[in-house]
């Protein structure tokens, strides 16, 4: 069976990363808002997706892409799905994806399941459609995704359409938790969103080895999935500030190293890690090992060799209005400064092919384009490949909300 993920809002970082872990052979992109993946849905590793709102398995592909044909077939195999449910009230929903469909008409579908299903004696709630699609808080509070939920998927694929069924929805409020509760946090040093940083690591990570996927087995059953310790790997961000990377990355079960320049950001990234270890139900595992030290990233010796490293470098000062070229350029020397002689400095520490995924800043102009750091031209000079994607472009892998005038690169490169 098939994994089908629904991506984010930025689905061309969500396609990276599922490129990294599993490979650009078993990512099949599907109307610039899914993929089907070709790993079966229990080994998934879909928590540690930071680029994916919805996880679910493929049921069937048709051949056609009009609603009515898709209802006619749902109608028939309605019935016999909920049968094989445990006893209870059904709770129903449907998500439809690029066949733009006013959510009455998707709605409707959903009402007629609900008649057809309720033949068999059985009671059905039905999620309102807001939208085309449900948004991952309805699926949570309406126990689609429960041993008693159907969320179906339906996704337009050219001709044809992929029927999915959902099986779990990326977890909003533990998400939100490790942001916005986490004891030392620093508006200056910039808010990493943990979706992000997830994304950064994974980007990083490159190929699971299959021991890891398979301990994601548990997933499809709802149950908590054990704990990961990669035992022989050390994640390295050298640019820490509070933490979000390491935090990230602790919880995906890398042992880590931060440093920084700062040591009041030391002094934060502990705090925030000590904070993570010390939750009744702590998302760590106890023998996952975090190091913080202070150190200038373009000169300092690391005590332990990373086999992979991921960061936000410095982005510069924020800016709330379009800088000025004087402005810009000074922003743009320092920083690319700064991440070269990194580059430079950590190279003569690192085995070659080490990957590495830094965010690194790029500027909206008033023109409407990027700027983009300079360094990005001679990065085999430095030393290091850029890695690219085939479900992505380079110039995709730039993370940035409406009106932000810093944007976050996304740069993947590999040790020569
Ligand atoms: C954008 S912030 C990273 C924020 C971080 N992702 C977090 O979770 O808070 C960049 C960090 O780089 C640090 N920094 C700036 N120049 C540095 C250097 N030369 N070496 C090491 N750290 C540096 C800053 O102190 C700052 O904490």
């Amino acid at each position: 069976m098939q994994s089908l993920i629904i991506l984010g809002r930025q689905p061309e970082l969500g396609l990276a990363e599922l490129e990294s872990l599993y490979g650009a052979a078993k990512v099949r992109p599907i109307a610039n808002v899914a993929a089907i993946v070709d790993v079966d849905p229990c080994l998934l590793a879909f928590n540690r997706l930071g680029g994916a709102v919805k996880f679910g398995k493929v049921l069937t592909t048709l051949e056609t892409n009009s609603l009515d044909a898709i209802s006619n077939f749902l109608v028939k195999a309605a019935p016999e799905h909920s049968q094989a449910m445990p006893p209870g009230k059904m709770h129903l929903g449907i998500s439809a994806y690029g066949y733009n469909l006013a959510p009455k008409h998707v709605q409707q579908l959903g009402l007629k399941l609900k008649r057809a299903i309720r033949v068999t004696g059985r009671s059905v709630r039905v999620a309102a459609n807001k939208e085309a699609a449900l948004s991952s808080a309805q699926v949570i509070h309406g126990q689609l995704s429960g041993s008693n939920g159907w969320e179906l998927l339906l996704i337009k694929d050219g001709a044809s359409s992929v029927i999915g069924q959902t099986i779990a929805v990326q977890d909003i409020d533990a998400y939100s938790h490790r942001d916005r509760n986490r004891p030392a946090r620093d508006a200056k040093v910039g808010m990493l969103p943990p979706k992000l940083a997830q994304i950064i690591i994974n980007l990083s990570a490159g190929l699971l080895p299959p021991e890891v996927t398979a301990s994601n087995c548990d997933v499809a059953t709802g149950v908590e999935p054990p704990k990961t310790h990669f035992k022989d790997q050390l994640l390295l961000d050298p640019f820490c500030g509070s933490g979000v990377i390491l935090q990230e990355a602790a919880i995906m079960g890398y042992d880590c190293m931060g440093s920084d320049i700062s040591p009041r950001m030391i002094e934060y990234s502990q705090t925030n890690l000590e904070w993570l270890r010390s939750w009744t139900k702590s998302p760590l595992q106890p023998e996952v090992q975090t190091t913080m030290i202070q150190g200038d990233a373009t000169s300092f010796k690391w005590p332990d060799q990373p086999t992979l490293i991921a960061a936000e470098t410095n982005l510069g000062r924020p800016f709330s209005s379009i800088p000025t070229a004087k402005q810009l350029d000074s922003v743009k020397l320092e920083c690319d400064q700064i991440v070269r002689s990194f580059l430079h400095n950590l190279g003569k520490q690192i085995k070659s092919g080490t990957r590495l995924c830094l965010a690194i800043p790029a500027w909206q102009t008033a023109g409407g384009h990027l700027v983009h750091l300079p360094l990005l031209d001679s990065i085999e000079v430095i030393g290091y490949n850029r890695v690219s994607f085939h479900h992505s472009r380079d110039e995709q892998l730039i993370y940035s909300r409406p009106g932000q005038i810093v944007a976050r690169e996304l740069l993947v490169l590999s040790k020569v």
